[in-house]
């Protein structure tokens, strides 16, 4: 990576494997680069920590789901390869500003405060032991697929009140929606997604029930505090939230567990480093890398370069979280590490309204490990794992194990 100036191509295969030595270069040469994503849209990234905090938390930063449309519009280098992502699943909150996002937040925000969050433990633990039953030591399992993806899945599906007949095919068109789906698996994905949680939204009205879906449908329905297109978008949010991100929580985690054997015995020794072992994970190999799409309506100085007002700008959250003038030894795993300040959750109005939830899941999944599988290994040399071809999530494609 040069100068800030030259549009340049920065999410290569390279990068999706190793995000990392890229960023380090980006965090070294200038605070934020313009670079073209692969759908040819026109983009700054912003790569040092006090930056994306400051990006995170700028009030002229903005997030609204219609305007954004325009300034990618104006920003595609050209119409090749262009993505079309479907309106119906676009206005929820983290696609809002102001009083709009202050209205959805607050629709769901009760249901994730810690408290509540805490009152699910007995039922995290259940769901957790029983994947745990289903393979045994010694076993060879891709800890994703057994273990990782169906723990929150299943979590957020109950929250919400969602049968498990199609949890495949949404998996399916969730990852291609957030990968780097084509433009027609793209297309394809939304207007499936679209469909499904119609019918899943009807369902409730019919068959109301004591879950949050059917809460937010009665939103829509009796108080008109939601729009019927504001609620497909909420269904949305909400359940991909539940199943691309604590995966990679407990897939990069584990990961880092295994790649430093000293840290894992000092866990398994302490238990109760397990709450800032977490979070050092997600400081560590954050699983969102990248922040969701933001634009600029001013322009924005950042340490002598410029990010003109009407740029599409991503803040690197695993890069900040990897920048040595705010955290000692970055580079390295230390679950010893006092907790607070790492940007794996985001930071400002859109910080993550899951992290009181992914922090329980991640703590019962992870002491769940420990406790059964005392000689777990890495089933593969680590060069053979291959990372999810994705710009804003960090995850895997398969952890094989020998539990
Ligand atoms: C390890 C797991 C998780 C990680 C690393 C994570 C990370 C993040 C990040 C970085 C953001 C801010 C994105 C941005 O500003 O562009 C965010 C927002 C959000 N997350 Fe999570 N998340 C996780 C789990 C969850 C879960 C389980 C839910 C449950 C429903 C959830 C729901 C949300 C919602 C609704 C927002 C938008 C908040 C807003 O706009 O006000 N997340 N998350």
């Amino acid at each position: 990576m040069q100068s800030t100036d030259s549009h340049q191509e920065l999410f290569t295969p390279e990068f999706m494997q190793d995000p990392h030595t890229l960023q380090a270069r980006l965090r070294q040469d200038a605070p934020a680069h313009e670079v073209i994503s692969p759908n040819n849209l026109r983009m700054w990234v912003v790569s040092r920590y006090e930056d994306a905090r400051a990006m995170l938390a700028d009030p002229t930063v903005l997030k609204d789901s219609a305007k954004l449309r325009e300034v990618m519009e104006a920003n595609l280098v050209d119409q090749e390869n262009r993505r079309e992502f479907a309106v119906e699943l676009s206005q929820h909150m983290l696609n809002s500003d102001g009083a709009d996002h202050s209205r959805l937040r607050r629709l769901v925000t009760k249901a994730f405060t810690a408290r509540r969050i805490e009152q699910m433990r007995p039922r995290v633990e259940t769901i957790t032991n029983e994947l745990l039953d289903a393979v045994s030591p010694g076993q060879r399992v891709d800890l994703l697929d057994a273990f990782a993806f169906p723990l929150p899945i299943t979590v957020i599906s109950e929250l919400l009140g969602v049968p498990d007949d199609e949890r495949e095919d949404f998996r399916q068109w969730s990852n291609s929606l957030v990968g780097n789906g084509t433009p027609e698996e793209v297309q394809h994905a939304g207007e499936a997604m679209v469909a499904y949680l119609g019918r899943l939204i009807a369902d409730k009205r019919a068959n109301p029930a004591d879950d949050m879906l059917t809460a937010l449908v009665q939103a829509t329905d009796d108080s008109d505090r939601l729009s019927p297109v504001e609620l497909v978008s909420m269904a949305f949010l909400l359940l991909v939230a539940g199943h691309e991100t604590t995966v990679n929580l407990i897939g990069n985690g584990t990961l880092a567990l295994l790649n430093n054997p000293e840290q894992l015995a000092a866990l398994r020794a302490d238990r109760s480093l397990m709450p800032t072992a977490v979070d050092e994970f997600l400081r560590f190999d954050s699983p969102v890398n990248m922040s969701t799409f933001r634009f600029t309506t001013e322009p924005v100085e950042l340490d002598g370069v410029t990010i003109p007002a009407g740029q599409v700008v991503l803040v690197g959250l695993g890069s900040a979280n990897r920048d040595g003038d705010r955290f000692e030894h970055a580079d390295q795993l230390d679950i010893t590490r006092p907790v607070g300040g790492h940007l794996g959750f985001g930071h400002g109005i859109h910080y993550c309204l899951g992290a009181p939830l992914a922090r329980l899941e991640a703590e019962i999944a992870f002491t769940g490990l420990l406790d059964r599988f005392p000689d777990m290994k890495l089933a593969v040399p680590v060069p053979e794992l291959r990372w999810r071809n994705s710009i804003l999530m960090h995850g895997l494609e398969e952890l094989p194990v020998v539990l």
